[in-house]
């Protein structure tokens, strides 16, 4: 691989911090709906707040250069006048200046799903306002840390965290309808291009991009209605999200079509100007799954989710794009969730085909039950599961793809949104009912071995 290449591992301020009223960090709408509906929350989380030195140390001493983390936008602004909070600038300077002083590139989320409660109170993404607001904590950002961070991502997953906030309604603000979901989806968008605006008038040094939960796309077959299935299933998946970034332009054919049923009248000119002109420089790839469609078949379209780990998914319908099959020949994880390292090399390839622009893998791994009581947790599964994937990017970069960086997920294990503790991804394991005690698996040790080796101890595999 490149000499440059990243090899880290990543983590997202609410699932890791905790602490989440320490400091003047005030509340943010996961704080406020995992409260009310009295669930599994991420208050204490891994406590990286207090143990930020020990997890840092440990991701040098696995051979880690990189870690991906998010900043937390209630940590940092405390209302809706954009007051700063000195507190939370404090944290992360430490963070950052811990991250170097120990050889780790830090590689920086400004919003990971942490919206303050302040502006959910008036409808959060649905409030063109909100935009704005993010474009100020945004420069905050840039203001404060931009001298020693030079990766950034504006988002991290805007489809994942709006098609589950506004679409399927299981995480906060738990809504159901399709307009509410266009039009947070349309001022996400917008808040990211004002971002990346912001950076490049700012001059700040480095470079700025988005994260996108990447779900290439496969058909059943190659007949046209097939095609047609694909290409709905890819605007609902990537397109909406990789084409206004990287390129500056929902997909037409989206818009077209959703123009049928909804209202568009929130996609003003001058906005959309903006979005044309402000491109990012680089895409994050999160890479947990493909997806396998088939045309409609009952005027419906039912997309699959799990969120729980449990038997029988959520279902959703969207009225006659595509529907989602289960591969019979693959093998799926107690979440339902497809494993095929294969989808990762040609959703590579398609990307970097389409969008010419240097990619990094930002998120890849695999959450599993594990009994964590053990002096040592032996994911052997993990192991292979990571190596296939690696191999998968190595392949895409022997065919040419600019790929500059691996990120794992997770650093450690982690509070997983609605999954609570139980759904495990980490490198180290976390022992949250004693002491939040860290201990490396045996996977730690494996990815160390590569991220010395610059990839060399991968087992390959050509396709
Ligand atoms: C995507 C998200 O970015 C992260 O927050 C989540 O925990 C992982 N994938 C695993 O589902």
């Amino acid at each position: 691989m490149h000499k440059e290449f990243l090899w880290g591992s990543a983590t997202a301020s609410y699932q890791c911090e905790g602490a989440w009223n320490e400091d003047g960090r005030v509340e943010s709408m996961w704080d406020r709906y995992l409260h009310e509906h009295h669930l599994e929350n991420g208050d204490i989380a891994s406590d990286f707040y207090h143990h930020y030195k020990e997890d840092i140390k440990l991701m040098k001493a696995g051979g880690q250069n990189a870690y991906r983390f998010s900043l937390s936008w209630p940590r940092i602004i405390s209302d809706r006048e954009g007051t700063i909070n000195p507190l939370g600038i404090d944290f992360y300077n430490r963070v950052i200046d811990c991250c170097l002083e120990n050889g780790i590139t830090p590689f920086v989320t400004i919003y990971h799903w942490d919206l303050p409660q302040y502006w959910q109170e008036t409808g959060g993404w649905l409030d063109h306002n909100v935009c704005e607001a993010y474009d100020h904590y945004a420069k905050v950002c840039f203001d404060n840390f931009g001298d020693r961070v030079n990766y950034w991502a504006t988002f991290n997953e805007p489809k994942w965290c709006l098609v589950n906030g506004y679409l399927i309604g299981n995480y906060p603000p738990g809504e159901h309808d399709v307009q509410h979901t266009m039009n947070a989806a349309y001022n996400m968008m917008f808040a990211s291009a004002l971002a990346v605006r912001t950076f490049r008038q700012g001059n700040y040094q480095g470079k700025i991009g988005i994260v996108h939960s990447y779900t290439p796309v496969d058909g059943v077959d190659d007949t046209i209605q097939t095609q047609i299935a694909v290409r709905n299933a890819d605007n609902y998946s990537n397109n909406w999200v990789l084409d206004t970034a990287a390129l500056g332009e929902f997909p037409m054919d989206l818009v077209t079509r959703l123009s049928q049923d909804y209202d568009i009248s929130l996609m003003k000119p001058e906005e959309l100007k903006i979005i044309k002109d402000n491109t990012v420089d680089f895409l994050g790839l999160n890479y947990y799954a493909r997806s396998l469609v088939k045309p409609y078949t009952h005027g419906e379209t039912q997309l699959q989710f799990n969120n729980t780990g449990k038997p029988g998914s959520t279902k959703i319908v969207l009225k006659d794009w595509f529907e989602q099959v289960m591969d019979p020949k693959s093998e799926f994880t107690e979440w339902d969730t497809e494993i095929y390292p294969r989808g990762l090399y040609d959703g590579l390839k398609k990307a970097y085909a389409k969008y010419d622009l240097p990619i990094y893998v930002t998120e890849n791994g695999v959450g599993v039950r594990e009994d964590v009581s053990v002096p040592k947790v032996h994911d052997d599964w993990r192991i292979s599961y990571m190596n296939d994937h690696i191999n998968a990017i190595m392949n895409a970069v022997d065919d040419g793809c600019d790929i500059r960086g691996y990120f794992a997920w997770s650093t450690m294990d982690l509070y997983s949104w609605k999954n609570g503790v139980e759904k495990r991804y980490g490198l180290v394991a976390v022992d949250f009912d004693h002491h939040l005690e860290r201990r490396p698996k045996a996977s730690y040790d494996w990815f160390k071995k590569v991220a010395d080796s610059n990839g060399d101890a991968i087992k390959r595999q050509a396709y």
